[in-house]
């Protein structure tokens, strides 16, 4: 099982749709995926139909510390998701007070009722806090959406690199904190997104040495992105062929898996090669 968080330290960057469309791509892919909502605003909660909703959600899961009647399905096949049902942000000042807050998340995703997943998906909401402190936590990759500004983009290194620092003494706890890989996200055609790379790249060569670097692969400002939201379905099926010389979604995330998960390169292969309308 890998625990991926997508951590941001400023809000509105595209964390919930990479969240949701990276998870069904994955499930799509014949893995199987839990999505866990960890912003009181429970956008990811309702991005997908359910087929199943549990009774609880978030709250049981680390109030109660219990998987059992936590886990909701979507209507995709093999991707599950806990909701969110914390819109007073009552887990906030949960996770500051209890002594095992900010690891709990981690040590309960080592539970039998997780080990079934290939990936747990932890969304998070864009503001630095206890939860997001434990979804950090519990996570073995931490990947995050840069807007393709110099300006955002230093500033992600910025808070990102600090929150690291932050966090970094909860290996002591038993949960060090893992790498982080920046993804160049809603790239428009005016943005030169190699200068942008170029320019963190030599600014993460700061206290964090090694533990953030920059994907290859860049995800472009689309509507197609929007329109899947709207649907209510993985961009990646709504766009499969490429447009002149741009990627389809579908490739881009084909990439992104890829370049973050070489071990799946080959059951993309073979489902490329079973169809030829892709996934
Ligand atoms: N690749 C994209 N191209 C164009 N628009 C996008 C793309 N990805 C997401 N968006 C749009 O950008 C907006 C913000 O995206 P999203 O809600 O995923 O961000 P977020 O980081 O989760 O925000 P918050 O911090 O509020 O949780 C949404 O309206 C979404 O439809
Ligand atoms: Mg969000």
């Amino acid at each position: 099982m890998i625990a991926v968080t997508i951590a941001s330290t400023k809000g509105g960057v595209g964390k919930t749709t990479l969240t949701a469309n990276f998870a069904a791509f994955l499930a799509d892919l014949g893995q199987k995926v839990l999505m866990i909502d960890a912003d009181p605003q429970p956008t990811l909660s309702s991005y997908f139909p359910l087929r199943l909703t549990a009774e609880g959600g978030l709250v049981q899961l680390m109030l109660d510390a219990t998987a059992n009647g936590v886990i909701s399905q979507t209507e995709i096949e093999g991707l599950d998701l806990i909701y969110s049902n914390d819109p007073e942000g009552k887990l906030w000042d949960w996770i500051r007070d209890a002594v095992d807050g900010r690891v709990r998340l981690k040590h309960l995703l080592q539970r039998p009722a997780f080990a079934n997943y290939d990936f747990i998906f932890i969304d998070t909401q864009g503001a630095v806090g206890p939860l997001q402190d434990a979804a950090v936590a519990a996570a073995d990759l931490l990947l995050s959406p840069i807007p393709p500004e110099l300006l955002s983009a230093r500033e992600f290194v910025r808070g990102t690199v600090a929150m690291l620092d932050r966090l970094r003494p909860m290996a002591y706890l038993g949960a060090p904190i893992g790498p982080l890989r920046g993804v160049i996200y809603r790239k428009d055609r005016t943005t030169d997104a190699r200068r942008i790379v170029e320019e963190l790249r030599s600014e993460s060569y700061l206290p964090s040495k090694g533990s953030i670097t920059i994907l290859d692969t860049v995800i472009p400002a689309s509507v197609v992105y929007r329109e899947a939201a709207t649907f209510k379905t993985p961009v990646h099926r709504l766009q499969v062929k490429r447009r002149g010389n741009a990627p389809s979604a579908l490739e881009i995330l084909q990439a992104l898996t890829a370049e973050l998960f070489p071990h799946l390169r080959k059951p993309m292969a073979e489902r490329a090669a079973l169809r030829t309308e892709g996934i």
